[in-house]
């Protein structure tokens, strides 16, 4: 576990899906920094409820505030930024890393299971990236935490640039994100907002546990992995906090792989 320092002091965060796996590693990870955190869950409230325990244990009393809400529906994250502002004043970071997997295969994909993952994984992240930026803008500067106006940061996937038989729905959502936040990049970075990627890749989480806690299944992903072994979530979190934080502020418009090679596609070591 990351050591706790100060880099994100003063600045408020919000984490969407940061109940559980990925999400709940960075909100520990930003509250390490210093940061006050907003945890917005959609079902999973005692995973929130956990995650905020952890802070006020391990950090400090009164650094998170807890937001339901579908990052899918516009009124849901209109409120969910309302409410953070209303706690904690600013906003500073924002990372959209909410995202579900519906796996079917492409002919037996039923329309509902499309729109369902292209909701959360790609409008929800454009829903919570506008609010961010609106408020962004209205805030202005604040140079005692951040040479940025603000940060966002998009929880994405190998899959952004590996395609995935099976998973059509997935892989299509998070390649829209790269093109959602190369734009972003590209209409505010003049504003100093800076907007990127982290892209995981088997990261070991309730979102692959058929697959790892499977023997047959654990040794078909790792030989997908030329770093030979599946990643923690807290290696996410780390990079998301560095990111946050003005030692990355050169970074702009780009995507951070955290995924031990997967993208060296090892298939191709003894073969091609
Ligand atoms: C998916 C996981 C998968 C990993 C590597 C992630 O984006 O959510 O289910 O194990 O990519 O394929």
């Amino acid at each position: 576990m990351q050591k706790p320092n100060n880099r994100l002091a003063g600045q408020t965060a919000i984490v969407t899906g940061g109940s559980s796996g990925i999400g709940a590693a960075i909100t520990k990870s930003l509250a390490l920094e210093g940061a006050n955190v907003c945890i917005n869950y959609h079902s999973d409230q005692k995973g929130a409820n956990e995650v905020a325990d952890w802070v006020a244990d391990n950090i400090g009393a009164n650094k998170t505030l807890i937001v339901q809400g579908d990052v899918g529906r516009e009124e849901d994250v209109d409120q969910l930024f309302e409410q953070t502002l209303e706690r904690f004043g600013t906003l500073d970071i924002c990372v959209a890393n909410a995202g579900i997997q519906k796996d079917f295969p492409m002919h037996e994909m039923s329309l509902e299971a499309w729109q369902a993952v292209i909701n959360t994984n790609l409008t929800g992240q454009f829903l919570c990236a506008r609010a961010a930026i609106r408020i962004f803008l209205e805030q202005g500067m604040r140079p005692e935490v951040s040479n940025s106006l603000g940060k966002i940061i998009h929880i994405s996937s190998v899959h952004e640039e590996i395609p995935w038989a099976g998973h059509v729905n997935y892989a299509t959502s998070k390649g829209g994100l790269v093109m959602l936040m190369e734009s972003i990049c590209q209409e505010y970075a003049p504003q100093k907002i800076r907007c990127n990627s982290i892209a995981p890749g088997a990261i070991k989480t309730d979102i692959n546990k058929d697959v790892w806690s499977d023997e047959e299944g654990l040794e078909k992903i790792l030989k997908l992995i030329p770093y030979g072994r599946m990643g923690n979530p807290e290696e996410i979190g780390s990079v998301v906090a560095w990111l946050a934080s003005d030692e990355s502020e050169y970074i702009n418009g780009t995507t951070i792989f955290v995924d031990g090679g997967m993208t060296c596609y090892p298939g191709f070591s003894q073969n091609g």
